[in-house]
């Protein structure tokens, strides 16, 4: 992935599409007296039906777009995932939803892997906030396991009275968030206007859900402008997967650090940053809707929304102790039996999903549970709760 200031230039048909996007953004903020705040822009610039990034036509998960997530680097991943739903599976007879399934690769590769355990599911169901990457998903299930495609349902909302697995792989990162600045005592909203015929931010005096939210963080005084960002809407999100989930585990992949890590004071500029065709760059405000826009999740956060939606936290830890404890190397010895030829190709894939430096230990997981407590074979090799 490489850190860009010069982007690759888009067609003239992916600018104009951008620029409707901005049109709308304007109108947007001229009817909110002339000023939005980050995390309406980022909203609209990922979700605005028929414009935004993920609800239309630009291929983003995968080596033609523009990053590149787990399930696409290897089916390894979703086959040690496979084995901790099967875990949980075997345990209480339940079903799977994933919610942002992207192309639809993971779900396929998860259920041909519980398929070969003999422990598929009666329903796999996939909530995604895009209708296009739903198309996308059929195709992939067409194309790569027809046979499954009669256990596939793909949902407007979250269910009620769900018994099972809750799946999400890089969900989090792409929800809304708000942008602030802390200096000495005050602290500011990073807000979007329209200024000069384009979108512009500025700082404006925080809004008091945004000030509560940011001094229940005590982050104490700074000295020197300090920015970051937060999500106000994960415990909403939690009271309504606690809504929709009777019994089961809600297993979240993504990058990220437990809170301290994520407000350490030297993090001074955040962890927000934009993917244009593998181009990593921190102008969100350009090529709005042509490029993805994401944030980095604060863990504690999620368990804290967990716990007060009523959730227990099961398990927290690194992807890469979590993939060793689902078997990686049994996996790995498999493929490496059913097709020798792939020896190289393998080795660089766990190199991947499991190096510190790469995907190892910037991604983690976490398991919540309800009314489900048994101890998950994901976090036996280390379980670092203790640090959210
Ligand atoms: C970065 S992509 C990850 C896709 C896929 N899970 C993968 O690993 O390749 C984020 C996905 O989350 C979806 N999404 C974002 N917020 C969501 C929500 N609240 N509920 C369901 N899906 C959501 C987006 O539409 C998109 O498909």
């Amino acid at each position: 992935m490489k850190f860009s200031t010069k982007l690759p230039t888009p067609s003239k048909d992916a600018l104009q599409h951008s620029q409707g996007l901005q049109y709308k953004i304007r109108d947007v903020i001229d009817a909110n007296n002339g000023a939005i705040s980050f995390r309406t822009y980022m909203k609209m610039a990922l979700y605005e039906q028929g414009l935004g990034y993920y609800v239309a036509g630009s291929s983003k998960m995968g080596k033609s777009g523009d990053f590149i997530t787990a399930p696409e680097i290897s089916p390894l991943f979703s086959q040690c995932l496979a084995n901790q739903c099967q875990q949980i599976l075997s345990e209480i007879k339940a079903d799977i939803l994933e919610l942002g399934a992207g192309s639809g690769l993971m779900a396929v590769q998860l259920l041909l892997e519980l398929e070969k355990q003999n422990a598929l599911p009666q329903y796999y169901y996939i909530l995604d906030l895009s209708p296009e990457l739903k198309q996308r998903q059929k195709e992939t299930f067409k194309q790569l396991a027809p046979h499954l495609l009669d256990r596939i349902a793909w949902l407007e909302q979250l269910p009620t009275d769900f018994k099972g697995v809750i799946l999400g792989n890089e969900v989090l990162d792409a929800m809304p968030v708000d942008v602030f600045t802390l200096h000495k005592d005050k602290l500011f909203e990073h807000q979007v206007i329209w200024q000069n015929e384009q979108l512009v931010e500025q700082l404006n005096p925080a809004p008091q859900a945004l000030w509560n939210a940011v001094t229940s963080l005590k982050l104490g005084t700074m000295d020197t402008p300090y920015t970051s960002e937060i999500n106000l809407n994960l415990q909403g999100w939690f009271k309504a997967l606690d809504t929709c989930l009777r019994q089961g585990v809600v297993i979240l992949i993504d990058y990220g650090y437990t809170a301290s890590e994520y407000y350490h004071p030297d993090r001074n500029k955040g962890t927000l940053i934009c993917h244009y065709q593998h181009h990593v760059n921190e102008s969100p405000l350009s090529y709005t809707g042509l490029q993805d826009i994401t944030a980095n999740v604060d863990f504690s956060a999620v368990a804290d929304a967990g716990d007060k939606a009523g959730f227990e936290v099961l398990g927290f830890t690194t992807q890469a102790a979590f993939l060793a404890a689902n078997q990686l190397e049994t996996f790995f010895m498999r493929t490496l039996e059913e097709s020798p030829e792939k020896h190289y190709e393998l080795a660089q894939q766990i190199r991947i999903l499991s190096l510190p430096s790469e995907m190892g230990e910037r991604f983690k997981v976490i398991a919540l549970g309800k009314d489900f407590s048994n101890p998950l074979n994901g976090f036996s090799i280390t379980d670092q709760r203790y640090r959210l």
